[in-house]
């Protein structure tokens, strides 16, 4: 069955998780959403206000927002390098704040800055990883994962990874450190392009509402 969602309502594809809580908390402090939301229910689509929400996996926002199924999405610069949308960014929500670094065992280091012509590195960011390597003119074998980056030098998978860093935690609590850092990164209010141009009058009062909400520093 095919639903087709009223299309009255304005449609935001939000990653699951943390991100999601830290949109709706915007969006409510800006004023764009004055309702409640049960985000600890599994529904996938949630209807708030003059919304639905849908909650996908975070590399899949750029899909849906890319194919017109929503009208706007929240989405790091972390995947959106790697999927590179052709969507609009009107708007840096400075959440999801994290640093995508190179890491390795601390003993793994001296060889890193040896110039070594060629490299392993398991990531989830085939795409960064090539590029970043590629500026420095270092051959990279890359080991696509899914996740878990961080078990890939602890059991000789490869000696780096690049992975994102937000708390530290999880490279402190296994005994990694940072080597290099390649960027920073944030989440980005994505819109459709079609959209952008015919539900103007939806769409810009939500932009404006939040460069303000953000210039304010909040
Ligand atoms: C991300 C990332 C790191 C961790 C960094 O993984 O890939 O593993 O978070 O966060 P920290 O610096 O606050 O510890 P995620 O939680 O998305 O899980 P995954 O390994 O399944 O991708």
């Amino acid at each position: 069955m095919i639903r087709k969602l009223n299309s009255n309502k304005l449609t935001v594809a939000l990653p699951k998780g943390r991100l999601f809580d830290q949109t709706i908390d915007i969006f409510r402090k800006a004023g764009i959403l004055k309702e409640e939301i049960n985000s600890s229910s599994r529904k996938l689509i949630i209807e708030s206000g003059d919304f639905y929400f849908l909650l996908v996996r975070a590399k899949d926002v750029p899909t849906y927002v890319e194919n017109g199924i929503a009208d706007i999405g929240v989405a790091g610069d972390d995947v959106l390098i790697e999927s590179d949308p052709d969507v609009y960014r009107p708007v840096d929500l400075n959440i999801g704040v994290c640093s995508i670094v190179v890491a390795g065992l601390p003993e793994s280091k001296e060889k890193y800055f040896s110039n070594p012509t060629s490299i392993k590195v398991s990531t989830k960011y085939p795409k960064v990883t090539k590029q970043f390597f590629g500026k420095k003119g270092v051959k990279v074998h890359i080991i696509e994962l899914y996740g878990s980056v961080e078990l890939a030098p602890l059991v000789g998978l490869s000696d780096y990874i690049v992975d994102i860093v937000e708390t530290g935690r999880t490279l402190r609590e296994n005994g990694l450190v940072v080597i290099e850092h390649i960027r920073q990164s944030s989440a980005k209010l994505i819109v459709n392009r079609i959209s952008y141009k015919t539900r103007k009058e939806k769409l810009f009062p939500i932009i404006e509402k939040l460069h303000k909400f953000l210039d304010k520093g909040e």
